[in-house]
């Protein structure tokens, strides 16, 4: 007879084979909600959204809300509940709320009571009505909600016994601080609700195996570079450049995949980085195609941090990081937010459930500015229907396989999705991480295991002890 628990019967028992029920079984996903989502860090906003004192956004998911505010000694998080009978002081508790509250506090909208950016309590309507001890300023003060800053954005968690966010996300963590993703501000903001579980629409950004089919214009444009990486077993770097073409031709190729990303993206690779690679002549550059690529890699490398250092933005040095804090691609800071890191400027990512079918999902587009040059604060997403074509094209694209692979996981008979062991692993690691917390495997091991999904964008399957 089948477990009634779904964390137990419907756990990750072959670490190549994920059971497809877990993609819309509600027991499962109320198994996530109760015991995964309230013990995990989750980015709650972008530090820009808060520069003044008094600046405050509504955070919120699966109806837990939080109040994120710029005090006067810093950011500030608390449990988003009036201290009398619990209305949300700030918006109405279902997140993306945002406001400045130093000219009046935080109001309830029910009988007016007030709290200031540090949260204490400012005016209670009536105080002759109540008993003493009902109004104790230390109990009448919003309760605090744990957070940390990192990367440019404010993260919270509700589990005020989880380990801290380098203790979770290890190593990771400092690499992209040492990449100075911490100064990178948005220039756009996107968001839309896919018909899909969150870990369907998470697991289409852990590979890059489906550009190939899923992305037809990049694999064009440098068919080596993408067959090096998946679509035999002999590859290298070699297999990147045609040896029947010029060097000329094979660096065109590139910067027609630098240009497609950069355009499929609307950002990632920022279009002031693509016309800087446009700039690295020819001739400086090995004829042997086997080194070839690497060589004008690097001088764009170069020329990127070069020119816009020069031009006064606080960019990394692209070619010194390569050597000391190599990143993926894609990576994962479990269990919501991606980046996707390339040159000076970022995609991010940010999901979450709304339903064991549904979640929304949103995208950033992040780089560096001159300081003192940098746009408005982007307050709000734009909310756009999935298929919208207002999308860049390459998330359009990855959305139009995330809605139908979720219609495929019903299938009768489609027990499991089959997973390669060597390039589908965060897949399996990330799935066998939310069961340890289904399971109540203790922090420290699941910290332990979450900070190797770490530099694993493509990677493999890792063993873990629980
Ligand atoms: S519920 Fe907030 S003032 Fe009464
Ligand atoms: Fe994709």
């Amino acid at each position: 007879m089948a477990d009634a628990d779904p964390a137990i019967r419907l756990k990750v028992t072959d670490p190549e084979r994920i059971p497809t029920p877990r993609y819309y079984d509600e027991a499962f996903y109320k198994a996530e909600c109760e015991k995964l989502w309230p013990h995990v860090w989750q980015m709650a906003c972008r530090l820009e959204q808060i520069q003044n004192v008094g600046d405050w956004v509504e955070y919120s998911n699966l109806g837990r809300s939080v109040i994120i505010v710029r005090g006067k000694n810093g950011v500030r998080a608390f449990h988003n509940a009036c201290r009398h009978r619990g209305l949300p002081l700030a918006g109405k508790g279902d997140g993306g709320a945002h406001g400045n509250c130093k000219a009046q506090g935080f109001i309830c909208p029910f009988h007016g009571w007030r709290w200031n950016a540090e949260g204490e309590n400012t005016f209670v309507y009536g105080r002759h009505l109540f008993d003493e001890r009902q109004l104790d300023a230390g109990d009448l003060a919003l309760r605090p909600c744990r957070h940390e800053e990192a990367i440019g954005c404010v993260f919270i968690n509700f589990d005020d016994n989880a380990p801290t966010l380098v203790e979770t996300w290890g190593p990771i963590l400092g690499k992209l601080e040492t990449r100075l993703q911490g100064d990178q501000r948005a220039e756009w903001w996107y968001a839309t609700e896919l018909p899909a579980n969150w870990k369907t629409a998470m697991e289409a950004f852990m590979e890059g195996y489906h550009v190939m089919r899923t992305h037809p214009q990049l694999q064009r444009a440098v068919p080596g570079l993408y067959n090096s990486m998946y679509g035999h077993d002999t590859g290298g770097i070699g297999d990147q450049v045609n040896p029947n073409w010029t060097k000329q031709q094979n660096i065109d190729a590139q910067l027609l995949n630098l240009e497609l990303l950069s355009d499929g993206m609307a950002g990632m690779i920022h279009a002031k980085e693509v016309a800087i690679a446009r700039t690295i002549p020819a001739d400086i550059l090995p004829d042997d195609p086997m080194q070839m690529v690497m060589h004008w890699f690097g001088a764009v490398q170069h020329a990127i941090h070069a020119t816009l250092s020069a031009q006064g933005e606080n960019v990394p040095d692209l070619n010194a990081l390569a050597v000391s804090d190599p990143i993926q691609a894609v990576e994962f800071l479990f269990p919501h937010y991606f980046l996707l890191p390339f040159f000076t400027s970022t995609s991010a990512y940010r999901i979450r459930p709304t339903g064991p079918e549904t979640c929304l999902f949103e995208i950033w587009s992040l780089t560096h500015f001159v300081p003192g040059t940098e746009p408005a604060p982007v307050m709000e997403p734009t909310v756009l229907p999935y298929d919208s074509d207002q999308f860049p094209p390459i998330p359009r694209q990855d959305y139009s396989n995330i809605p139908i692979q979720q219609k495929g996981l019903h299938a009768h008979g489609f027990d499991f999705m089959r997973l390669s062991k060597n390039i589908e692993g965060m897949i399996s690691n990330y799935n066998r991480i939310i069961d340890g917390h289904l399971a109540g495997v203790t922090q420290a091991k699941l910290a332990a295991a979450t900070q190797t999904l770490g530099g694993n964008f493509d990677g493999k399957i890792h063993d873990y002890d629980f």
